[in-house]
């Protein structure tokens, strides 16, 4: 595929200048924006990646800039195509993603006025926690279509479940297919009747109680990282999500991944932004892709979708 269109990084700590770096190796694009408000970081890794160019032997080429609280510098993400939203504080050892929503939606919200003004057509994917309401918000700053908004969640905690099987199975992760829908967080609906190993069921697999310790540990899993880490979150799997989903929007490839996506009607729950799957393409979410879940299943994701909406229904307070 040639190299084409722009694509727009906001916030340039850990996990969006790993996304910056993965969108660049992909080289699909022209060029990847990386923006932050710390005067020159933005630029410093925007010149650290470039010079891995010769190395890694791709032409894409990464400009940083950094951005003021009056807006300034945004002229930089001006046509890009699909702007990724990683700007917001990250959390600490404890701290629970819904602690964070007071600065993060301030953050946020400022990101997402400067979004809509210099690329009112962008796709935009939100990945600043906590996702699902951090995401409802954007929608709601931006203005633009639905569709044109998404979060990174289900990715993720699709890419944990599937490498702990692996892992307590001793297989390639390529043969393991997991699913989780539902929020970012503690109502998080794993889906074991849509798991395989090597097209086998997973429940034939392992016992019911290794299945729920390995779904506790997928439910935390961000957090175990932390909690060794110390200072900051998780940043390689996340961006490895993030920049997935971009490249399935860049590419209008149809494919189908685990998003936060707008729901409506779907499963019998409207009007809530939910861990879903959809078929991404080039506007964005094409459509959400309904996946046969058994009743209790279904019953978690409906509670899943009336917890979250209840906290969205509030992110136009914060
Ligand atoms: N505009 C642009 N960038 C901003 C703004 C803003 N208004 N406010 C903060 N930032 C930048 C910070 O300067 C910092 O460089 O966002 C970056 C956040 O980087 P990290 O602290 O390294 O956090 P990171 O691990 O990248 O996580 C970012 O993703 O997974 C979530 O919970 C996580 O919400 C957090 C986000």
């Amino acid at each position: 595929m040639a190299r084409s269109g722009t694509v727009a990084v906001i916030g340039a700590g850990f996990y969006g200048s790993t996304t910056a770096q993965r969108l660049a190796e992909y080289d699909l694009f022209d060029t990847v924006v990386l923006t932050d408000i710390i005067e020159g970081r933005p630029e410093g890794l925007a010149l650290d990646m470039n010079q891995s160019r010769p190395v890694e032997g791709f032409e894409t080429k990464i400009v940083g800039q950094t951005t003021g609280a009056d807006g300034s510098g945004y002229a930089a993400i001006a046509g890009s195509d699909i702007v990724v939203i990683t700007a917001g504080v990250a959390r600490k050892p404890g701290m629970s993603r819904m602690d964070l929503i007071e600065v993060n939606a301030r953050i946020v919200g400022e990101v997402a006025d400067n979004v809509a003004k210099h690329t009112p057509d962008a796709v935009v994917i939100v990945v600043s926690n906590p996702l699902d309401e951090m995401t409802a918000l954007v929608a709601l700053a931006t203005g633009f279509p639905r569709p044109r908004v998404m979060g990174q969640a289900g990715m993720l905690d699709t890419a944990r479940f599937t490498n702990f099987v692996a892992e307590e199975l001793a297989v390639p992760v390529s043969s393991v297919r997991t699913l989780t829908l539902g929020s970012h967080g503690d109502t998080m609906v794993p889906v074991p009747s849509a798991c395989t190993v090597d097209g086998a069921p997973l429940t034939d697999l392992l016992p019911a109680d290794k299945i729920a310790e390995l779904i506790t540990r997928t439910r935390n899993g961000g957090a175990e990282v932390i909690a060794l880490l110390k200072t900051g979150s998780a940043y390689y799997a996340p961006s490895a999500a993030a920049a997935r989903m971009v490249r399935a929007v860049h590419e209008d490839s149809g494919a189908v991944l685990p998003v936060c996506a707008w729901v409506d009607g779907e499963y019998g729950i409207s009007g809530v932004y939910l861990g879903v799957t959809a078929e991404l393409g080039r506007g964005g979410v094409r459509r959400i892709v309904e996946t046969p879940l058994t009743d209790a299943e279904l019953a978690q994701l409906r509670q899943a979708a009336q917890a979250v909406a209840a906290k969205q229904a509030d992110v136009h307070n914060l």
